[in-house]
């Protein structure tokens, strides 16, 4: 008897083995709807994906966003879903569309999944799991980086560019982010100004892609205007007088570290002089470029 029973547990856990703790434990924190496939071919393009791109699609469903990408532009790529049903889905769906070697998918949670190697990251998801996304996509993503969402926002994080698509009479919205670098603190350099070398010193607020704050050159004080961070691209003007005269300054540059390396131009009796930017930051004044949130 003792035996029998014995063997019919060992059959029912061949037969049924148990679904991954993941899945087993977790409620789905969105339920599966999938994006239809015009939305599909909108967020690839909006996000400009190609042949180097990783792309992670967090919460795949049936792997269509990831398999588009690997299928279309010979893009990498990884979906990662809590419903293991999903991810047999979408190994079933790579292998018809010939792209297995391509991608991978695994049962998971969003919110433990390792992104940083993603240089795409897609979402379908609600906006309270954006926004308790957002953090980790900011600071674990690298500078330059999209993130690509179907119809959901983030909040004050104002998106880079936005879409919409008509699918059967219904409008499906698309918005798209590029992870900016952190260009907060303050900033040193100099610059030749006819025989005098002067010392400038920058502090720039940061906020998301957006940044404001002031220049200080040879002791005067000017406003930041015009600043905007895109990936790893630095760029904002300034005015200054400069033997008496008000002059534009516009600088861009790439920030690595905390160095910034690009040019300074202003125009001087109509023609455009540029200078070596060669600027770098104290790095104990960055700060964080997002906002604290309140959601749990
Ligand atoms: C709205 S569907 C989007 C599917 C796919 N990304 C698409 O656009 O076609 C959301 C997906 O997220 C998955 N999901 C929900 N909560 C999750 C979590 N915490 N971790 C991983 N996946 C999750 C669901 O199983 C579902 O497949």
């Amino acid at each position: 008897m003792k035996k029998r029973v014995f063997f019919f547990f060992v059959l029912t856990a061949v037969l049924f083995p148990p679904a991954p703790a993941d899945a087993q434990n977790r409620i789905l924190d969105v339920p599966y709807v999938p994006t239809k496939f015009p939305v599909v071919d909108e967020m690839l393009n909006m996000a400009g994906v190609g042949k180097n791109d990783v792309l992670y699609d967090l919460g795949c469903g049936d792997g269509r966003i990831v398999i588009g990408a690997a299928q279309k532009y010979g893009a990498r790529g990884v979906g990662i879903d809590l419903d293991p049903e999903r991810i047999r889905e979408s190994e079933a769906n790579a292998s018809s569309a010939g792209v297995s070697d391509r991608v991978k998918f695994y049962t998971g949670d969003l919110f433990k999944a390792d992104i940083r190697e993603a240089t795409v990251v897609s979402l379908y998801l609600l906006t309270t799991i954006n926004l308790r996304l957002r953090p980790r996509l900011l600071r674990e993503l690298r500078p330059g980086a999209r993130v690509v969402s179907h119809n959901f926002a983030m909040d004050n994080w104002k998106p880079d560019a936005s879409s919409e698509v008509d699918v059967d009479g219904i409008r499906h919205d698309v918005y798209l982010w590029v992870i900016p670098v952190n260009a907060s603190g303050t900033w040193s350099w100099t610059i030749k100004l006819k025989e005098k070398t002067a010392a400038v010193r920058a502090e720039l607020v940061q906020k998301y892609q957006y940044a404001t704050g002031t220049v200080k050159i040879d002791g005067a004080e000017a406003a930041i205007q015009d600043a905007k961070v895109q990936g790893d691209v630095v760029r904002f003007t300034f005015e200054a007088s400069v033997e008496g005269k008000p002059r534009t300054f516009a600088c861009e540059g790439k920030l690595i570290g905390h160095s910034i390396n690009g040019t300074i131009r202003s125009g001087v009796e109509g023609e455009t002089k540029a200078w070596t930017w060669k600027a770098y930051r104290n790095p104990t004044t960055e700060k964080p470029i997002d906002e604290p949130l309140d959601v749990t």
